[in-house]
């Protein structure tokens, strides 16, 4: 019988550009046993972009932004989905999927945008500004979105708020992202004060700097970013959008401004490109780890549930936005 790391070996072809073989020896015993329960519990496991080459590359089965990741979630035949990435999007694959079950491998992996605003501030926000459309970023809790007229994501953000022809959009709770979303549509946006911990970390200065020190590179930039930042890069889009520019093969020598782990899974991909990696981690997205998803799939916990009567107002907010 074959030992554990020669079974595991194509598997470390994939991603040995990014992972030392030391540290490969602390996984192949987990992932192993994750393929194995994934078989036997009939699960499937979606993954962010975010989420380390060990995960991304090695055990999920669905990959994407979060956009790709609440439309793949409806495709999805196996009865359980675990959900590598944090709870807001356990939440979505779980309105578009009531019937499946959802499992979170820590149920503590948050988002500083999803914490940042409560259904009773959405009602505020309606009371000050009657009849204006309220349009709620995924990144926030089934309440809030059951708030909602629509949700979007960072990759159809313009698209939406364009769509709903009107003079003035609420758009919560990204501050950020609600203002390059008005800096590109000329749209009045009322937002709300919420902002994502590790985009608004980055500054001008840092780009102009990297830039300087990397000359030729080309800078992508995430929209939960602050417009100034937005502005010194040369693309802004959504982690999907990063990665189809990267993969166009337009530049040999790219800077991601956005979480860490995305330069790691595109340098997997793409060889032949160098990535300038100026480094902010999400805590949140970090809570998942193969131990805790090989936990999740043993003990077959935690699940997400959903009230109904917030689940019914929250599906219609994500539906709207997926018809559009
Ligand atoms: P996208 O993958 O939709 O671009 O979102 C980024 C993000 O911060 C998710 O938490
Ligand atoms: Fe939330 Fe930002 Fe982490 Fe995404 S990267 S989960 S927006 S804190």
């Amino acid at each position: 019988m074959q030992d554990v790391l020669t079974r595991t070996a194509p598997l470390y072809d994939r991603v040995s550009r990014v992972i030392p073989p030391a540290e490969w020896t602390l996984f192949e015993e987990d992932i192993e046993a994750i393929l194995e329960l994934k078989r036997e519990r009939n699960a499937v496991i979606l993954a962010h972009n975010y989420q380390t080459p060990e995960i991304f590359h090695c055990v999920a089965d669905i990959v994407g932004d979060s956009l790709a990741l609440a439309r793949e979630a409806q495709t999805v035949r196996a009865d359980t989905i675990v959900m590598a990435g944090v709870h807001f999007m356990a939440e979505t694959a779980k309105l578009l999927n009531p019937a499946k079950r959802v499992l979170m491998p820590d149920m503590r992996a948050g988002c500083s945008l999803a914490e940042s605003i409560t259904p009773a501030d959405v009602r505020l926000l309606r009371s000050r500004y009657p009849g204006v459309p309220v349009v709620t970023y995924v990144n926030t809790s089934a309440a809030v979105k059951a708030e909602s007229d629509v949700c979007c994501t960072s990759g159809n953000a313009r698209r939406i708020v364009e769509g709903l022809g009107t003079e003035s959009v609420i758009m919560i709770p990204d501050e950020y992202l609600a203002q390059n979303i008005a800096n590109e549509t000329g749209i009045r946006i009322i937002t709300w004060a919420g902002h994502c911990e590790v985009h608004e970390r980055f500054t001008p200065e840092e780009i102009r700097r990297l830039r300087a020190e990397n000359p030729g590179i080309v800078v992508l930039a995430h929209p939960e970013c602050p417009p100034e930042v937005v502005a010194e890069a040369d693309f802004s889009g959504s982690t999907a959008h990063m990665s189809e520019f990267v993969a166009s093969g337009r530049s040999s020598r790219v800077l991601l401004i956005t979480e860490c782990s995305m330069s790691d899974n595109l340098a997997v991909l793409h060889p032949d490109i160098e990535f300038v990696r100026p480094c902010n981690l999400c805590p949140h997205m970090k809570r998942i780890t193969l131990p805790a998803i090989r936990n999740c799939l043993e003990t077959m916990t935690t699940e997400v549930e959903i009230e109904l009567h917030l689940a019914v107002r929250a599906r219609a907010a994500v539906e709207r936005m997926l018809a559009l």
